[in-house]
């Protein structure tokens, strides 16, 4: 973890450099809203290859802590590293560009688009004519990288039919296969999995466990039994601030840690 050392000028240099596995650092994040103080402080590190769940009841900070990852918050105080390197995000589209993908419980697809075209929206191959002076969309390779990529991931579905005909379980699904075809470094997951049935959570979950190699995800929930099962480490947040953390998910019961919730 790298250790910042704050001078009396008020300047901060790094003791030492981050550990090569940490993609994302949070240190010490406060987040006001006027009187309401959602994040008192809170520092996560996510590492490569790993889910790191952050669970809590209602209120937690939960959402706070992810919409300043993805930018679409500002800290009221407390740092971002990404490998490493302080960022400051002022909007969403920056924290794209650094890499960092969100999925949410509601995911923004386009109910009259074909999954092909949710995949690929705002990012459409185009084919070239005229030495480039006329571009059209390629809807065939649009549709050609949709099914092969599902298919990888082990999701065999009509990318022609339009999105709004599937269920929620496998919208989810090609949201997070959307995210990851574009190899983002970190995936944040705010409560994907909140309102499918246990089927279709199981096979979300199978897709989570495939995703995590190729780049790391924070999994938000506020079902315990789901973080245990597929989180690598669990943070539980209270009322702003962290008040259990563990190394691995072995020897994690619901029971004590409802305790910390
Ligand atoms: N835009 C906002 N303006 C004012 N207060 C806010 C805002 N966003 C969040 N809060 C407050 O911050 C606290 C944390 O909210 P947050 O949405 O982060 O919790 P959460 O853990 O995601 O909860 P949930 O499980 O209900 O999604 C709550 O007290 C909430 O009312
Ligand atoms: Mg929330």
């Amino acid at each position: 973890m790298i250790r910042a050392i704050t001078l009396k000028s008020g300047k901060s240099f790094l003791k030492k450099p981050a550990a090569p596995n940490v993609i994302l650092e949070c240190r010490t994040i406060v987040k006001n809203f006027d009187h309401i103080q959602a994040l008192k402080g809170v520092s996560i590190e996510l590492r490569k290859g790993e889910i790191l769940g952050i669970i809590g009841d209602n209120g937690a900070g939960k959402s706070t802590l992810i919409k300043i990852i993805r930018g679409a918050y500002k800290p009221t105080s407390g740092e971002i590293y990404i490998e490493g390197e302080k960022k400051e995000f002022n909007s969403p589209r920056d924290a794209i560009r650094e890499g960092i993908q969100c999925v949410y419980q509601e995911s923004a697809l386009v109910e009259q688009l074909s999954v092909a075209e949710n995949f690929f929206i705002g990012q459409e191959p185009v084919k070239k004519y005229a030495n480039g002076l006329v571009n059209f969309v390629d809807y065939k390779k649009m549709r050609s990288e949709t099914k092969k990529y599902l298919a990888r991931m082990g999701f065999h579905l009509n990318v022609r039919e339009e999105i709004r005909n599937f269920s929620g379980g496998e919208r989810q699904a090609v949201s997070v296969m959307r995210a990851l075809y574009f190899k983002p470094k970190i995936l944040l997951l705010d409560e994907p999995s909140t309102a499918l049935s246990e089927k279709a959570k199981r096979k979300l979950f199978t897709l989570f466990q495939k995703a995590k190699k190729i780049c790391p995800m924070i999994f938000v929930t506020h079902a315990l039994e789901d973080a245990i099962q597929i989180c690598d480490r669990l943070i539980i947040l209270k009322l702003g601030e962290i008040t259990f953390e563990s190394k691995t998910r072995k020897g994690l019961r619901e029971e004590e840690l409802l305790h910390y919730m």
